[in-house]
C-alpha cells in the first residue's frame, strides 16, 4: 500500500490506529462516499460510527469520553479517513481540532465539560467553530460579531460565515468582539449551543467539493448564554483561534494527504491497465514523471504533517511546521489530483471513477484553515522571528 512507506517510524500503537481508520474507510466509507458527494448528504450515521471506534474524540482526554490519542496518531487517522471521504475527513477534523481541543482546554468548568464535550466526543452531537465572517476571513482580528454582558449573561449577535458543519451542529465555538478599542485583544469566544433561542444557520452552501460536509453560516440574534459559557478570560478568543488554528492545520494537512494518496492510487493502478500504442501507458515515461511527482509530494507532505505532530506531541512550537505542513500537502493533494485526472484522459473527467471528485475535493484544502498565501506570512513571520533571535 502506498501510504505505508515512510521514512517516519510509528509506534505500535500508533499504527494500529491507522489500520483501525484505514480499515473503516476501507469498509465504511469509499463505498458510499461518490453517493454522499452527489446527494450533498451529511452522513450522520457514520459520523456515529466513527465515534464509535473513538474518532470524533481522538485527543479528548479518555476520562472525558475520549480516545486520548497523540497528534501523530490523529493525523494518520485523518489521512486514512480522508482517503475514504474528503467530507467526511473535513467533519472529523473540524469537530476533534477546532471544536473539541478548543471546548476541552478553554472551557472552565467540569459540568460544562460533561456538557459540551462528552457527547461530542463520542460522536452523538456534532461541533463546529466560528471564526470567519462574511467581512473578513484572512484578517480574522476584524470581527464584526459582538458579545455585550448584560445582567450575568452574554448576548452575542452577528453572523459568522462559511462554518463547516453549519446545518447540523449541536453546539459552536463562537468568537466575538466583546471591546473593539482593544482590537485582536478585544475578542473573546464562547460555546454557544445552537437551539438557544435567536440562533439559526444560514443556507447550505452550494459547494464545488467536500460536498457532503454542509457549510453554513451561524446567525446570531441577540443569543444570551451564560457567563460561564466564555471559554478561557475575557479578550483571550483571538490568542485562542490561533493556538486551535495551529492544530487544526495539521487535521487538513492530513486530509489533503487522504486525498491526495487516493488520486495517486487510482492513477496508478489505472496507467497500469490502460494500454495505449499496444502498452500500457504506466510504461510511457511521461505517466511514469506524474506518478513519481505525485508519490515524492506526498511523501515530503507526509514528513513535514507528522513532523508537526510530533512537534506539538513534545510539547515544542510547532505554528510554523503545522502551517508548512498545511502548505505542501495542501498542494500536494491540488496538484496530485490534477496529475490523476490527466493519467485517466477522459475516464478522469467522468464521475464513473473517483478523479473527478478527488479533483474538485482537494482545492479547498488550499483555502480553508488559512489560505496558502496565509500559511506563507505564518511561515516568513516565524522564521524571521528565528533569525532576529
Ligand atoms: N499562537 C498564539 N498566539 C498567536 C499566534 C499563534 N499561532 N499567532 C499570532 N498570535 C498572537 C501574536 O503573538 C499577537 O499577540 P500580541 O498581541 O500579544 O502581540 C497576536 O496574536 C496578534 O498577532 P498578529 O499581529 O500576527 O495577528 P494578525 O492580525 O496580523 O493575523 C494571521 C495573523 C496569521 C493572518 C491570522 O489572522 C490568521 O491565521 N488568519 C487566517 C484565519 C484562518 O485560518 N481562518 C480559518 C477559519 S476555520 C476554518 O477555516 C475551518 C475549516 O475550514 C475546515
Ligand atoms: P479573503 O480573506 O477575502 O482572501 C481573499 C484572497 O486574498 C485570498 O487569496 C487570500 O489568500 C488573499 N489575502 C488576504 N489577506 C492576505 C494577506 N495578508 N497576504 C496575502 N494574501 C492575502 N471558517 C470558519 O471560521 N469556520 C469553518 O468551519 C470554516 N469552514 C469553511 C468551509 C468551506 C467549504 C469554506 C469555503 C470556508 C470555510 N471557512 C470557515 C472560511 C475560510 O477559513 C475562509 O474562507 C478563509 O480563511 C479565507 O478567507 P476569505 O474567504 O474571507 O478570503
Amino acid at each position: 500500500l502506498i501510504g505505508a512507506r515512510s521514512m517516519f517510524s510509528l509506534s505500535e500503537s500508533q499504527r494500529c490506529v491507522r489500520e483501525v481508520a484505514r480499515q473503516f474507510a476501507e469498509d465504511k466509507l469509499f463505498p458510499v462516499a461518490a453517493a454522499l458527494d452527489a446527494a450533498h448528504a451529511f452522513p450522520r450515521d457514520v459520523v456515529r460510527e466513527l465515534g464509535g471506534i473513538g474518532m470524533m474524540g481522538c485527543q479528548v482526554s479518555e476520562g472525558r469520553g475520549g480516545a486520548g490519542l497523540d497528534t501523530v496518531s490523529y493525523a494518520a487517522a485523518v489521512e486514512e479517513i480522508s482517503r475514504g471521504c474528503a467530507s467526511t475527513g473535513a467533519i472529523m477534523s473540524v469537530h476533534n481540532s477546532l471544536y473539541c481541543d478548543a471546548i476541552e482546554k478553554y472551557l472552565n468548568s467540569e459540568e460544562l465539560l460533561e456538557e459540551f464535550l462528552r457527547p461530542y466526543a463520542s460522536g452523538e452531537r456534532v461541533g463546529a467553530f466560528g471564526l470567519s465572517e462574511p467581512g473578513n476571513g484572512s484578517d480574522a482580528a476584524a470581527a464584526a460579531a459582538t458579545a455585550v454582558y448584560e445582567e450575568g449573561e452574554w448576548v452575542l449577535s452577528g453572523t459568522k460565515a462559511w462554518t463547516t458543519n453549519g446545518g447540523v451542529a449541536d453546539a459552536a465555538v463562537v468568537f466575538a468582539t466583546t471591546d473593539k478599542s482593544k482590537k485582536h485583544k478585544g475578542i473573546s469566544a464562547f460555546v454557544v449551543p445552537t437551539d438557544a433561542p435567536g440562533f439559526s444557520f444560514g443556507k447550505p452552501e452550494d459547494k464545488l467539493g467536500i460536498r457532503a460536509s454542509t457549510t453554513a453560516s451561524l446567525i446570531l440574534d441577540g443569543v444570551r448564554v451564560p457567563r460561564e459559557y466564555l471559554l478561557g478570560k475575557e479578550g483571550d478568543g483571538f490568542k485562542i483561534a490561533m493556538r486551535i488554528l495551529d492544530s487544526g492545520r495539521i487535521g487538513i494537512a492530513a486530509q489533503g494527504l487522504g486525498i491526495a494518496r487516493a488520486a495517486l492510487e487510482l492513477a496508478a493502478n489505472y496507467s497500469s491497465n490502460r494500454d495505449a500504442f499496444g502498452k500500457p501507458i504506466s510504461s510511457l515515461y511521461a505517466i511514469q514523471l506524474k506518478l513519481s511527482e505525485m508519490a515524492t509530494s506526498i511523501e515530503g507532505a507526509r514528513l513535514l504533517t507528522w513532523r508537526a505532530a510530533a512537534e506539538k506531541d513534545a510539547g515544542m512550537p510547532f505554528s510554523k511546521s503545522a502551517a508548512m505542513a498545511k502548505l505542501c500537502a495542501s498542494e500536494a493533494a491540488t496538484k496530485t489530483a490534477h496529475a490523476a485526472m490527466q493519467i485517466l484522459g477522459g475516464m478522469g473527467f467522468v464521475t464513473d471513477l473517483p478523479a473527478e471528485r478527488y479533483y474538485r475535493d482537494a482545492r479547498i484544502t488550499e483555502i480553508y484553515e488559512g489560505t496558502s498565501e496565509i500559511m506563507h506570512l505564518v511561515i516568513a513571520t516565524n522564521l524571521l522571528k528565528e533569525y532576529q533571535a
